[in-house]
């Protein structure tokens, strides 16, 4: 049996961003992952990075690599109506820069940070099960009968994860939207077009978006009962330049896929996201579709309120502790509704009738031509402020 003041169940970007701040607070915690080490990093997922995320790694100590690699870029462009682009230049609209900095390598940076300070992250945990979260000394098990006991459990376990479904049916609210279709990615070894292009068409919603000079992420909205079997490389491209202005795709680069996935859409929320001992952080508490680039954001987000929460607990105050729930769900409530909003805006719905193409066409023409309009989401893109 171990004693810990924290464990953290889940090695993604909130439970281990989570270790490292508490850790540099001098906070004794434990890490319990359920895939092994390569597992983790191989999964490709999020690309853009709000300026308040590239500040708090940068606040940890994290942010070497990233200010060296990443790409820091003011421009995203919206197509639309097949050849129309309109630029929201985001350090013009609201003063606010992004960065383009793959999850890997954050997850990357953050492995390599607690193996230099030699932090305890078990991977390969099977069968994590939490007790007594409503008491004073919760615990958790794990494997063939291993006992860790502490005073706090941080839910960073990701959507299907055990954390959430620990907190009874009673207390926990549930909040859903689940969208008709799903986004197929892939990752290819060619140089990026050098801004985020977003494109509503008829055919279907596409994305352009980068990791570096020489790795570019494209995505395709397709029907979620395909699989990826479906999608050659060849079937991707031609459906990725149909959907975009040739005065874009004329820019793109092809070549063959390193990656491809197909990823559903969904927003969800549990609120509260704290019950007794047991505090929940990142895609264990929300989903985003991905259209805003907000779940990694989120995580971060929820993470650097919780640090804090525990922080002070431990030196005698709870007041962060007690708001943990409410000031965490503010900024989600806020990017959920940026992400559903960005999501019916750019999509094609199976149902989509002639009237509801052209409120959505008339939102792209209200966005085109007010400078209003574009701060207003340029605000929300880059991130609203922390409390
Ligand atoms: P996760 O990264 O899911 O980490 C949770 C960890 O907990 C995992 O390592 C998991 O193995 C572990 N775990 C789960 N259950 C247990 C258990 N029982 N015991 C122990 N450990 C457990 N966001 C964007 O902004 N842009 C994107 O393009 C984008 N693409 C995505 C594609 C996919 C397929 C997915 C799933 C998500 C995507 N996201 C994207 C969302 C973004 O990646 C997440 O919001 C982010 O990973 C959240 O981090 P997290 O640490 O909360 O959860
Ligand atoms: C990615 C970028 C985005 O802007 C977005 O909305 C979703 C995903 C990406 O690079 O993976």
């Amino acid at each position: 049996m171990t004693d810990t003041r924290v464990v953290v169940v889940g090695a993604g970007p909130a439970g281990m961003l989570l270790s490292h701040l508490l850790d540099a607070a001098g906070i004794d915690n434990v890490v319990l992952e359920r895939q092994s080490q390569a597992h983790v990093l191989g999964r490709i997922r999020a690309g853009v990075l709000e300026w308040g995320t590239v500040e708090t790694l940068r606040a940890a100590g994290l942010g070497d690599r990233m200010d060296a690699e990443g790409h820091v870029h003011d421009t995203i462009n919206i197509a639309w109506r097949g050849e129309e682009v309109l630029g929201i230049n985001t350090h013009d609209l609201v003063g606010t820069r992004m960065m383009a900095y793959g999850q890997t390598r954050i997850q990357e940076d953050l492995f390599a940070a607690a193996s230099d300070r030699g932090a305890e992250v078990i991977f390969e945990a099977d069968d994590v099960a939490l007790h007594d979260l409503d008491s004073d000394g919760p615990c958790v098990t794990y494997g063939g009968g291993e006992r860790i006991t502490c005073d706090f459990v941080a839910g960073c376990d990701g959507f299907h994860g055990v954390s959430r479904v620990s907190i009874p049916y009673g207390i926990r609210t549930e909040y859903e939207k689940v969208y008709p279709f799903g986004w197929l990615g892939i990752l290819s070894e060619t140089p990026p077009l050098s801004n985020l292009l977003y494109a509503n068409h008829e055919r279907g919603f596409a994305l352009c978006s980068m990791r570096n000079p020489m790795l570019s992420r494209y995505y395709v909205q397709a029907p979620i009962t395909d699989t990826v079997d479906d999608w050659s490389d060849d079937r991707f491209w031609t459906e990725l330049f149909a959907r975009l202005p040739v005065s874009q795709s004329e820019h793109i680069v092809t070549g063959p896929s390193i990656e491809k996935s197909l990823a559903p859409l969904r927003s969800y929320v549990c609120e509260p996201m704290r019950w007794g001992r047991l505090l929940l952080a990142g895609d264990a508490a929300h989903i985003v579709p991905p259209t805003g680039a907000k779940g990694l954001n989120l995580a971060v987000s929820d993470v650097r309120y919780l640090a804090r929460a525990i922080a002070t607990h431990y030196a005698g105050d709870d007041t962060y502790l007690d708001r943990y729930s409410s000031m965490a769900l503010r900024r989600v409530w806020g990017s959920v509704r940026f992400s559903w909003w960005m999501t019916n805006l750019l999509h094609r719905f199976p149902d989509q009738t002639e009237f509801d193409q052209r409120a959505q066409e008339q939102e792209l023409a209200y966005l085109a031509s007010s400078v209003h309009a574009q701060r207003a989401m340029a605000e929300q893109y880059v991130g609203l402020p922390y409390e």
